[in-house]
């Protein structure tokens, strides 16, 4: 695909050859000539579509502008059309042009005088613009060939663009798009949407990033995924593209907070050599934002909406969208102005010939040898929904395990077993690895994995954002072992370390997760509660979103056992809960179940109720026509005769019998502990000391205890 186009007047045939010869001695392959026999216009091709099509795909355009170039209506065509396309355009002057001045429409690009003569200097700042716009193919080019020109897993970054094939055609299409955006003030938004795993960060990274660093007219800044603090992550990138210290980020998000967007935007960039510039906002992963309920990602997403609406300054955006959010981004009552103002591209799946192109170019750039057939037996492999990232990650396994020859072969990826196996495989090895080497470890990569997991919008399951700190400490060198392998990926994020999924396949081609989280599936639902409740609560503070009953009791086992490890803002909200729990059953006279949600009182009483819990189970067995008693066994087959049935026992009275089943009783003078409870539905009482008091004679069994007490008892009616 042609990368530099020459619009020049057949007139002007020979400066226009002289050019193209430079250009190619200088190693630009990527040329479009319309006379060039090799490059240019195929004999009997359609002149004008032809022209028509090199123009769209190129990525820059020099303009031979001479008075015949001025006169001819075709060359004056070919301008408006580069800039319509949002292309680069240099022009260089080849005529006097008797004192003519150089028309508007090329006046705002850079030009070059050849008039004097085309020298050396004059071409060195040709090779020089040609760089700042990035058409550099030395620059371009550039990789140090003992790196690993398959990154793998992780979407490609901006420093691997190098490396990055067969997505030209997106890529334009989109600088198009965000060059129409810039165009039509009522657009502030591309989407760039597909499946997971569809390719959608890597083109932006990867893609446009890089080409738009070098158009003047665009000042874009780095991207971003939203994480957990949305606002704090653009402040500091912010800070970092107009080169503002890196403690500058949290009086940035301050002031992001306090006007907006636009605003702080328009004030940076005014400081700066190109105030006109059009800012662009880059954000990966936008489904972060739409998936639970996080305060935090609820203000960005006001943010970002108030943005859309603002008319005293545009800022454009760019964000990446998993297509299967778009049904709930559309959803929102929130976002009016961000889905008015928001248009969106598709990425196509990649055709053979552009997986071809990215198996077998970066290996180009290395002068590393692809056995003949390779390619095609890998291509082989790539009929399934997740081609793309297995493909990725079986590249980067076959460079690393097959390159010091200089040589991948068939037989060496036959040897990994497939795209369909290859990333399994992978895991399994550090599975087995951290299974002899790691016992402890060995036993909390379950509970790790499914805290980096997340149940998916469609059904499945999808990566959860989890920091370093998220993990018991035990696990976390097991997990790094994943991370060298390219399994987990742990990167840098505001100050605080993330550690996560690298990408979802994982999910869907390795075993042991598949079962981890199947086995494990209730603690998943339990901490992704635990998630939405923190960030409802934080939003609203509405006490109805507090814990109660058994998932709180389940998610502070959890916690104490050290299968789970809270973050701040959870340990909070389970130690808020707790606090209103005991409140609200001491409110309720539930006092079994307040004394059993605080955890020095429930140490005092436990040994006392353990006897009336089994007497209430042995009891049960002789009475299960009963309906009270029937619903205790419901609940104690579920659980130890400890306690814990008690707890239930509790709670469950309060559900299902919200009024008369509280268990009433005073709590003593001494106060840290209970004088009586009575259980309404049988009349039981029980003291501090443990013993039963007293029964009723309405079918339960009746039998005294020795040496009952009473003291201090205003029995329940
Ligand atoms: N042009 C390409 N050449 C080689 N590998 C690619 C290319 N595009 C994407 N990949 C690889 O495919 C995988 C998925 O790419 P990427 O992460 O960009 O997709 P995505 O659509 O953003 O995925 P997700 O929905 O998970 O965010 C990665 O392993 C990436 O390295
Ligand atoms: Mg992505």
């Amino acid at each position: 695909m042609s990368t530099v186009f020459i619009s020049h007047s057949s007139k002007d045939n020979v400066a226009a050859e002289m050019l193209r010869q430079r250009l190619a001695d200088r190693g630009y392959a990527s040329l479009f000539l319309d006379f060039d026999p090799a490059d240019g216009i195929p004999v009997g091709a359609s002149w004008e579509r032809t022209l028509y099509r090199q123009l769209q795909a190129c990525d820059v355009v020099i303009v031979l502008y001479s008075a015949h170039h001025r006169d001819s209506n075709w060359c004056f065509a070919e301008i408006a059309l580069a800039r319509m396309g949002g292309k680069r355009v240099i022009t260089l002057l080849i005529d006097p042009l008797e004192g003519q001045a150089i028309p508007s429409i090329l006046g705002e690009h850079q030009f070059l005088d050849l008039r004097g003569g085309a020298d050396d200097a004059t071409f060195a700042r040709l090779w020089r613009g040609l760089a700042e716009l990035g058409i550099s193919d030395e620059a371009t080019r550039r990789w140090d060939p003992k790196r690993s020109p398959y990154p793998g897993m992780l979407a490609f970054s901006e420093a691997e663009a190098p490396v990055f094939f067969g997505r030209g055609d997106e890529t334009r299409q989109i600088i198009e798009l965000l060059n129409a955006n810039k165009r039509r003030d009522s657009q502030r938004m591309l989407m760039i949407l597909g499946g997971s795993g569809s390719g959608k960060s890597s083109i932006v990274r990867a893609g446009v990033i890089p080409k738009l660093r070098h158009d003047t007219q665009w000042w874009v800044i780095d991207p971003f995924r939203p994480g957990r603090e949305p606002v704090a992550e653009l402040a500091e990138r912010l800070a970092r593209a107009f080169g503002q210290p890196p403690d500058a980020g949290s009086a940035l998000a301050n002031e992001l907070r306090r006007s907006s967007i636009p605003q702080v935007l328009l004030t940076l960039v005014r400081r700066t050599n190109r105030p006109d510039a059009t800012p662009l906002l880059v954000i990966d992963q936008f489904e972060e934002l739409l998936s639970g309920a996080d305060e935090r990602a609820a203000e960005f997403l006001r943010m970002i909406d108030a943005a859309c609406a603002s008319d005293h300054f545009a800022v454009q955006m760019m964000v990446t969208l998993r297509s299967d959010f778009l049904a709930v981004l559309e959803q929102r009552r929130d976002v009016p102005n961000l889905q008015r103002a928001s248009s969106s591209m598709s990425v196509p799946p990649m055709d053979r010939r552009a997986l071809r192109a990215l198996i077998t170019e970066p290996a180009r750039l290395c002068a590393l040898e692809l056995e003949d057939g390779l390619a095609d037996r890998l291509l082989e492999d790539t009929g399934t929904p997740d081609a793309l990232p297995l493909l990725a990650f079986g590249l980067r396994v076959l460079w690393d395990r097959g390159h010091e020859d200089g040589r991948l072969t068939t037989a060496e990826y036959e040897a990994l077993g497939g795209l369909g196996r290859v990333l399994a495989r992978e895991a399994d090895a550090v599975l087995d690895a951290v299974k002899r080497d790691d016992p402890t470890a060995y036993a909390l990569l379950p509970g790790a994995f499914v805290r980096m997991s997340r149940l998916g919008e469609g059904g499945g399951f999808a990566r959860a954002v989890s920091s370093w700190e998220d993990h018991p400490v035990a696990v976390r060198a097991a997990m790094r072992r994943f991370v060298d392998k390219r399994i987990l990926m742990s990167r840098g994020e505001n100050g605080v370390d993330r550690v996560e999924i690298a990408h979802e396949a994982l999910f869907r081609t390795w075993g042991p997760l598949a079962q981890w989280l199947d086995e494990q599936i209730d603690v998943l639902r339990l901490v992704q509660f635990l998630r939405d409740s923190v960030g409802r609560f934080s939003r609203d503070g509405d006490e109805a979103d507090l814990l109660r009953g058994p998932r709180l009791a389940r998610i502070k086992e959890l916690a104490q056992s050290g299968q789970i490890v809270l973050t701040p803002d959870e340990q909070s909200l389970v130690e808020r809960s707790a606090t209103a729990e005991k409140d609200r059953l001491l409110r309720e006279g539930n006092v079994i179940g307040a004394v059993l949600a605080d955890a020095t009182l429930r140490s005092l009483l436990e040994p006392r109720l353990k006897p009336l819990i089994e007497e209430l189970l042995a009891e049960q067995k002789t009475r299960e026509a009963s309906s009270a008693f029937g619903f205790y066994d419901l609940q104690a087959r579920e659980l130890a005769d400890t306690v814990d049935a008690a707890k239930n026992i509790a709670q469950a009275q309060v559900r299902w019998h919200p009024r008369e089943a509280a268990l009433t009783g005073n709590t003593g003078a001494r106060g840290n502990y209970i004088d009586v409870f009575t259980f309404p539905c049988c009349g039981k009482q029980v003291l501090s000391d443990g013993s039963v008091s007293q029964f009723r004679s309405d079918g339960c069994q009746v039998h005294e205890p020795e040496g009952s007490a009473t003291k201090g008892v205003s029995p329940a009616e």
